[in-house]
């Protein structure tokens, strides 16, 4: 008999993006006893089914943190095994994703991963290009501050070139020169592992989001597991600085 779950999901009310900073891989594996890259490779498992359940539930555009700017200051071993991983996942659920219609976007200068990342995602974002379903959006080699001042870069030499002021730059150009450029801002951003903070990740983006941490760690977070923070997200009351 199936157990009722202990949460109440408005399924008429699901957030049009959700963003995730898939944290706590290393300490599950530790928990076990094995490597971290283990760790890795359990958490692109769990990768899978969130977007398998993200596509069913309706949500248009989900956005998670694969790997950040500041990530490349780990050992060089899990960094490269990392990537290794991603090219395995990608290659494997290229296939599916696409038969699911999921399109798949970059946020984050990919460019600087190895050859073989480089290639099996430009590989997966060519595919899936004119997909109209999932917007699957990965951030890699992303980092807010990054991304904050490449668009600043964008928009000073528009101004330089004479073709803007810096009277007339608003915040709606701000939003398009960033990677995210053209999704709409994330209404909830969940965070797994027990971390409460957001780690360089959609500063600019995030200036409204609902945040919801929980405990579970990256590998152990199920599609129930989701559905439980989105519905703790549906409980919230959004203000926007009104009343
Ligand atoms: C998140 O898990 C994955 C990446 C940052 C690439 P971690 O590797 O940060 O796991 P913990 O935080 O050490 O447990
Ligand atoms: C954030 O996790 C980055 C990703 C999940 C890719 P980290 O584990 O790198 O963040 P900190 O170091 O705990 O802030
Ligand atoms: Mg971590």
């Amino acid at each position: 008999m199936a157990t009722k779950p202990s949460y109440r999901l408005d399924l008429k009310r699901i957030p049009q993006h959700v963003a995730i900073v898939m944290d706590g891989n290393g300490r599950w594996a530790k928990k076990r006893g094995l490597p971290r890259l283990s760790g890795h490779n359990a958490g692109m498992e769990a990768l899978k089914e969130i977007v398998k359940r993200s596509d069913t539930l309706g949500v248009k555009y989900l956005t998670v943190y694969a790997f950040s700017t500041e990530n490349w200051k780990r050992p060089q071993e899990e960094v490269g095994g990392i990537f290794k991983l991603l090219v395995i996942y990608m290659k494997r659920e290229l296939a599916e994703l696409h038969a699911n219609n999921v399109k798949v976007r970059i946020l984050g200068d990919y460019s600087k991963l190895p050859a073989d990342s480089v290639a099996a995602l430009e590989t997966a974002i060519e595919k899936t290009g004119d997909n109209t379903g999932l917007n699957f959006n990965i951030a890699l080699n992303y980092g807010s501050r990054d991304e904050i001042m490449r668009a600043v870069r964008l928009l000073a030499a528009e101004c330089c070139q004479g073709r803007k002021t810096p009277d007339q730059l608003t915040e709606e150009m701000m939003s398009r020169a960033l990677y995210t450029g053209g999704i709409p801002d994330p209404e909830v951003i969940i965070r797994t592992s027990g971390e409460l903070r957001l780690s360089n990740f959609l500063l600019w983006q995030s200036a409204y989001s609902e945040l919801v941490f929980t405990d579970v760690l990256w590998p152990d977070f199920t599609p129930e597991e989701y559905e439980r923070c989105i519905a703790e997200f549906q409980g919230r009351k959004r203000r926007y600085g009104g009343v």
